[in-house]
């Protein structure tokens, strides 16, 4: 079946102990909640990617939009630039032949590009409200699941995107209907004046090739007056030396997720969503366990009761 998980030998994923997985979730039960001193802060994190991760890459034979792909800015001519834009780079971000400098590059261009299109043809909190209604976009099964299961045990869930944080946010009010007190956003960030139109970015731009030099973002940085990080909050989920970290990915780029984290296991589970045949093997090579065709979050869940 396409939605097995596919666990290459030899790497760290067949070190874990996966026996009596299955058996544990289908008789329905789940394992006890493992005793850990000081609740959510001392829990082992899990990091997961938005877009093509929890998300579906496909809805109803149509692609599923991205946080960046929902928006409609209220004005036709930008949204074309934004397509056209679109049309241009994804063919290229997900090209597993494109040298890696090369990639970032592009991708550079074209997060920068958007941007600029944002502000330049404008846009309002309440266009990104209409938009996520209209949007054709879901998260996989599985999901909601798998975030009851993690707030159940305060297990810190930090949302890392290249995406837009406050669309994400959005989506997670309107398609999920409420929200989950373990679940932190960590993606690029509007700013809006006092009449809600968008007029800046927070901080650094996040594109897909350079989450790793953004991990350490998920730690709360402690700014200085020029807005610069100079520390890190100690009391941040991040700061802790955590022995298990589970990350979520579509892309190899999601890795970088966890740089600079410190732990001694990380089980990193891929999510194949196109030019399957071509990034099949690298993704083998990259990731602990990967998954293909939309597969559902469940495997997750049953990943987690065993290993966070
Ligand atoms: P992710 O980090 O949540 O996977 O999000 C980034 C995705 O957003 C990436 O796959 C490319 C996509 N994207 C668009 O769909 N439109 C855009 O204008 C940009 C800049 C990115």
């Amino acid at each position: 079946s396409p939605c097995i998980p596919v666990l290459p030998s030899g790497n760290s994923a067949s070190r874990w102990r996966f026996d009596g997985f299955h058996d544990h979730v289908a008789a329905g039960c789940r394992r006890p909640r493992p005793e850990v001193a000081g609740g959510e802060e001392d829990r082992n994190p899990v990091i997961a990617d938005f877009d093509g991760t929890l998300t579906r890459y496909w809805i109803d034979g149509r692609r599923g939009q991205t946080s960046h792909g929902l928006l409609q800015q209220g004005n036709a001519e930008y949204d074309a630039k934004r397509q056209a834009l679109y049309e241009y780079y994804h063919p290229l971000e997900i090209s597993p032949t494109i040298p890696i400098e090369e990639k970032t590059k592009l991708m550079e261009e074209w997060w920068e590009k958007t941007h600029g299109l944002l502000i330049e043809g404008g846009v309002t909190y309440d266009a990104i409200k209409k938009s996520v209604s209209e949007a054709t976009i879901a998260f996989r099964d599985g999901v909601v699941e798998l975030f009851e299961f993690l707030e159940e045990l305060d297990v810190p869930v930090l949302v890392f995107s290249a995406g837009l944080a406050d669309i994400i946010e959005e989506v997670f009010r309107q398609k999920l209907h409420r929200s989950f007190k373990n679940v932190k956003v960590v993606s690029n960030r509007m700013v809006f004046d006092d009449k809600g139109c968008l007029v800046a970015f927070k901080g650094k731009t996040i594109h897909v090739l350079n989450k790793n030099e953004h991990a350490l973002d998920m730690a709360a940085p402690i700014r200085d007056k020029f807005g610069y990080p100079n520390g890190y909050n100690p009391d941040s989920v991040l700061m802790k030396q955590r022995t298990n970290v589970l990350l979520l990915g579509d892309h190899v780029g999601d890795l970088g997720m966890s740089d600079g984290l410190s732990y001694e296991n990380r089980i990193a589970v891929g999510f194949l969503n196109n030019n399957t045949e071509m990034s099949f093997k690298s993704y083998l090579d990259a990731f602990d366990v990967v998954y293909l065709n939309d597969a559902s979050m469940r495997g997750v869940v049953e990943l987690v009761s065993q290993f966070i």
